[in-house]
């Protein structure tokens, strides 16, 4: 399949220094959008074609577009970071273009070629340049890569013309105060994914799902989910939008993949991080009888979620029907500081790239 060009139309009305400034001041998470979007279409027959960087606008979709009735979409959230050389790089893109072919062949959508997935992050992000904050803090510019079925009609069947978009939004340090960590909810009840469903897909239906149990969590006072297999309601799987890994001492067990969770980029890179500082790094099973019984014997030393937003969140309170317990005393733990601070290192671009992570654009 030869890869489409993506040809520049930048807007002529971006917006000012001023105006930019003002926002990356305060950008928060996803309020606030850069100057341009890119897009790239498919029809059956022809496959991928007119590739553009333009203006960042609304689109106009029929009532009738499939997306809006059977949500055949998935999306991709990376990060570009500024270097202290002023350069910018993205984190490990090609896992992402790659788990967003993973996830079009779970919903039946075409595939769109890595080197494609990578070329038009790159192209926004370098006209866009400017939108990236400045090195120094944590702040990055949020990459959203995503694809929606166009067909227009009703009928529930793969789309034959779909739109792959990026856009890009300034993104604050997740915890400007200082790290902070979040309370979690143990849903017995409510299931993320289930066996042979779409768990390991990176689709707007997963996140539907977790409303509901995320509002459950709000209301027993909890910041996040944590979601339990669906079969036996034993094994811990992962929060609605973060991995999780449990410390023991000097190891680290992170829930082995079992197509019900999302393969993070974050839960792989911490794997090597965590053994290059010199701690076994493994995956496996952690029930939730067993996180309650450790944490309580001392065995178990820190909890922590991981994500490309936070980067590493450590796991402080912990609440299940009938229990409560409080992890590390409530207190972000040593293993997970110095873990979190050894992968956005690397990010940001003050530690060694020794295994060959980041993408320099330019
Ligand atoms: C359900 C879910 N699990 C885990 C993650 C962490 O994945 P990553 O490290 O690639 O951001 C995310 C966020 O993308 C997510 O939405």
């Amino acid at each position: 399949m030869t890869t489409p060009t993506i040809e520049l139309k930048p807007s002529a009305t971006p917006l000012s220094d001023a105006e930019r400034q003002a926002i990356l001041a305060n950008p928060g998470f996803g309020r606030h959008f850069t100057d341009h979007m890119v897009t790239i279409r498919w029809t059956e027959g022809r496959g991928w074609h007119d590739g553009r960087l333009v203006p960042y606008a609304p689109l106009s979709l029929d009532p009738a577009t499939m997306v809006l009735h059977y949500a055949q979409e998935i999306f991709e959230g990376l990060k570009a970071y500024r270097r202290p050389d002023g350069s910018v790089a993205t984190f490990r893109p090609e896992k992402n273009g790659a788990r967003f072919q993973a996830s079009s062949r779970r919903l039946g959508m075409p595939e769109l070629p890595v080197e494609t997935f990578i070329e038009a992050c790159d192209a926004l992000v370098g006209q866009d340049e400017k939108w990236v904050p400045a090195h120094g803090g944590e702040e990055s510019l949020y990459l959203r890569p995503f694809m929606i079925a166009t067909e227009v009609g009703l009928g529930v069947k793969p789309a034959n013309e779909y739109l792959f978009l990026v856009i890009a939004s300034p993104a604050g340090a997740y915890f400007p105060g200082g790290v902070k960590p979040v309370s979690i909810w143990v849903s017995e009840d409510r299931v993320r994914a289930v066996p042979g469903g779409m768990g390991d897909a990176k689709t707007g239906g997963n996140y539907a799902a977790s409303l509901l149990a995320q509002a459950e969590a709000a209301a027993k006072g909890c910041d996040q989910v944590c979601y339990l297999d669906a079969n036996e309601r034993t094994w811990v799987e992962e929060l609605g939008g973060m991995n999780l890994y449990f410390v023991y001492g000097d190891r680290i067990v992170t829930p082995t993949l079992t197509g019900s969770i999302l393969e993070g980029v974050t839960r792989d890179s911490l794997l090597t991080v965590a053994r290059d500082l010199g701690y076994e790094a493994e995956e496996g099973r952690v029930s939730v009888d067993q996180w309650q019984r450790d944490s309580a014997n001392g065995t178990l030393t820190e909890v922590f979620a991981c994500g490309t937003a936070a980067v590493i969140t450590p796991v402080g309170t912990v609440k299940r029907t009938g229990a409560e317990w409080q992890q590390s005393g409530g207190e972000p733990g040593e293993v997970t500081q110095r873990l979190r601070a050894a992968l956005l290192d690397i990010q940001r671009g003050t530690a060694e790239d020794k295994h060959g992570w980041m993408h320099t654009l330019g």
